[in-house]
């Protein structure tokens, strides 16, 4: 008796591995979780995957809103404002950025001093279903600039790095001139790959370039969001530091590429707000504030550490997946093969002398 069910199961088992052959690969195959991915493809021009990924959600961090903090006043010229939220001392962000506090840098006119009371996050339920962002912010007092900026923790050596985010309109529906905003990669000015918004100019492009911008040729343009759409707009800006060449993306579409003074050196990943009253920025007037809203920055990027493991990975792709920021691991028809070869492997291997067994009783 038993070993008639032990013989039946057995022949299920090989049935299920011959049907698996005949249908293809669609809804049969073996789901790995995604928490599984050890190799990360991006879309567009990078022929090779990276090895780390990281999301930062900002949309529904409900239970970590406060109200918009205090704007720095003049006396609070050292910097040393506290985070805003235990959301910045959780590891979800903790052990991927930090935020710069109690910094002064006296060499631009206005000086600017780091503030970690200029990132927090806000209330702000969406159409798009999300209940928050974060805000960052840059204000300018009489005798300095108050400034923001968030570095990451690790370095960083190539990297497809996004951002969505949008330029918050104050009260009067403008925003005030001599802000940049930078999104960026940064070991030394030499060693650095920008996307940068200047309030001053034109609400519809923004500025990328590869540090310095003085050498020749140079690797610097102006890219235009979609036409009718401004950077008080959500969206996503994205650049691909690859070994050579870096390429930027303005949702989705391909803005600028170049080979031009790409960076060599592990960096850091940047965020910041800032202003230094020099002909680059322009000066805020004093009293003026300008605020970024972001929803999420997605990071897919080696490390000087990360070396290919040899073993099997899990390849995972980043983008044109189900959810945002949920990557999906690659289904290939070879993955399907190997694993009904390993099943049949698993059932010679040890169903049948299993079923040696149940006879020998
Ligand atoms: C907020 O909610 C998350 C889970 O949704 C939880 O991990 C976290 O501890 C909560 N934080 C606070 C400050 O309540
Ligand atoms: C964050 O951590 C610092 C250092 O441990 C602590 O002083 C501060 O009170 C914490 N802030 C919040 C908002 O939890
Ligand atoms: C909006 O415009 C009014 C009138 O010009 C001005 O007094 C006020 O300071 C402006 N508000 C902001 C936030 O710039
Ligand atoms: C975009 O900004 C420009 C100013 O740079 C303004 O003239 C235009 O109306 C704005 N367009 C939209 C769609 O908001
Ligand atoms: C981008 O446009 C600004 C004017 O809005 C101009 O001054 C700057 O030189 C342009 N940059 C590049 C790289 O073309
Ligand atoms: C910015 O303002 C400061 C004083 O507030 C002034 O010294 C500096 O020259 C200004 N910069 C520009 C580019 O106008
Ligand atoms: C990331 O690192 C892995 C392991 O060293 C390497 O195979 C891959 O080519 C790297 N990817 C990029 C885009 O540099």
């Amino acid at each position: 008796m038993t070993t008639v069910t032990g013989l039946l199961l057995a022949l299920s088992w090989t049935g299920s591995c011959v049907s698996q052959h005949q249908h293809g690969h669609s809804h049969l195959e073996p789901r790995a979780a995604a928490t599984d991915c050890s190799l990360y493809q991006v879309s567009g021009q990078s022929a090779t995957p990276f090895e780390n990924y990281r999301f930062l959600d900002f949309r529904s961090l409900s239970n970590y809103t406060a109200s918009e903090p205090a704007e720095i006043t003049t006396q609070q010229d050292s910097g040393e404002e506290a985070v805003t939220s235990p959301y910045f001392n959780s590891s979800t962000f903790e052990d991927v950025f930090q935020i710069l506090s109690g910094v002064r840098n006296p060499d631009s006119n206005p000086p600017m001093i780091y503030s970690a009371q200029n990132a927090y996050i806000s209330a702000a339920e969406s159409a798009d279903g999300s209940d928050t962002y974060l805000t960052v912010r840059t204000s300018r007092n009489k005798d300095f600039q108050s400034v923001a900026q968030m570095r990451s923790v690790e370095s960083v050596l190539h990297a497809s790095m996004r951002i969505c985010m949008k330029v918050l309109e104050d009260s009067n529906d403008t925003v005030a001139a001599g802000a940049v905003v930078g999104f960026f990669t940064y070991k030394s000015d030499t060693q650095e790959t920008d996307i940068e918004i200047l309030t001053k100019r034109s609400h519809h492009q923004f500025q990328v370039t590869n540090q310095p911008s003085t050498t020749e040729p140079a690797g610097t343009s102006n890219v235009s969001l979609a036409t009718g759409k401004n950077w008080t707009d959500w969206a996503e800006y994205r650049v691909d530091w690859l070994q050579g060449q870096t390429i930027w993306y303005i949702d989705d579409v391909l803005g600028y590429q170049t080979t031009n003074s790409v960076p060599t050196e592990a960096s850091a990943l940047m965020l910041n707000l800032w202003s230094n009253g020099g002909s680059f920025s322009g000066n805020m007037s004093v009293g003026a504030q300008v605020r970024i809203a972001v929803q999420y920055i997605e990071m897919v990027y080696n490390t000087t550490d990360d070396a290919t493991s040899g073993g099997t990975a899990t390849r995972c792709n980043v983008d044109g997946v189900e959810t945002k920021g949920e990557p999906q691991v690659v289904q290939t028809s070879a993955a399907v093969v190997t694993t009904c070869i390993a099943s049949s492997t698993f059932f010679f291997g040890l169903v049948v002398p299993l079923l040696y067994v149940l006879i020998d009783l």
